[in-house]
């Protein structure tokens, strides 16, 4: 059985005192941070781009999921990962080339994940089966931390699950938006192998301890996962 990660969504979490966030990431036990960078084109918002990742690399050991909701993503994802990115995750819906981009990723030694959002279905992933390693199923429209959990989620994430199985079961499912320790076991039961959690985390004073308490509840779902 596969372990179940949580990494949480630096977004939510005060960018003056970012190197406070990663630490208590890492005293929680993430098993990596997910970093959302968005371009004000793909999303209606602006996060941060490769200086930024490239400075967070010397915090942590923790490795980094860029998330990158941007358009053309194939323009930026070396810069990614020369700035330090161990996964690049692209959208689904950002570029017509998503195949050429999967192998590109590959081949340059880093994880390749694509994200699909709330209303893109799980079939659109058949012929891209093969070239991943990370699907990453949005659980909110992607933009902004803090939304609530659309269900429906839970549905693709079984779907894209079950075309998994068939052509490359080793690929990990990552649920992404509105994680909550009330929906966490759901997303898990459903097949989710990553979780990440934003508001969850970061929202309350003791992010470290809110890491912890989302682990617990992994924990009790695996076990009875298995
Ligand atoms: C949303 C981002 C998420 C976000 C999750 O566009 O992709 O990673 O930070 O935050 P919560 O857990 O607050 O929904
Ligand atoms: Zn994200």
């Amino acid at each position: 059985m596969r372990a179940v990660k949580l990494a949480p969504s630096l977004l939510s979490a005060d960018f003056a005192a970012i190197a406070d966030a990663i630490a208590a990431c890492e005293r929680g036990g993430a098993d990596e941070l997910h970093l959302d960078s968005m371009d004000g084109r793909f999303v209606p918002n602006f996060t941060w781009g490769m200086k930024i990742v490239r400075d967070l690399r010397r915090l942590t050991r923790l490795p980094f999921d860029c998330h990158l909701m941007i358009v053309e993503p194939e323009r930026y994802v070396d810069a990614f990962r020369d700035a330090g990115a161990n996964r690049i995750t692209f959208h689904y819906e950002a570029t017509p080339h998503q195949h050429r981009l999967l192998r590109h990723l590959r081949k340059s030694g880093v994880g390749a994940g694509i994200a699909i959002n709330p209303g893109t279905p799980a079939s659109m992933l058949v012929d891209l089966a093969e070239e991943l390693d990370r699907v990453l199923v949005m659980s909110v429209n992607p933009g902004f931390g803090g939304q609530s959990f659309i269900a429906r989620a839970l549905v693709k994430v079984r779907e894209v699950r079950a075309l998994l199985e068939a052509r490359n079961p080793a690929c990990e499912i990552e649920v992404d938006g509105g994680i909550d320790g009330e929906n966490i076991e759901r997303a898990i039961e459903a097949g989710a192998d990553v979780l990440v959690a934003g508001n969850s985390v970061f929202a309350s004073d003791d992010p470290a301890e809110n890491i912890r308490a989302l682990r617990r509840r992994i924990d009790a779902r695996h076990a009875s996962r298995a």
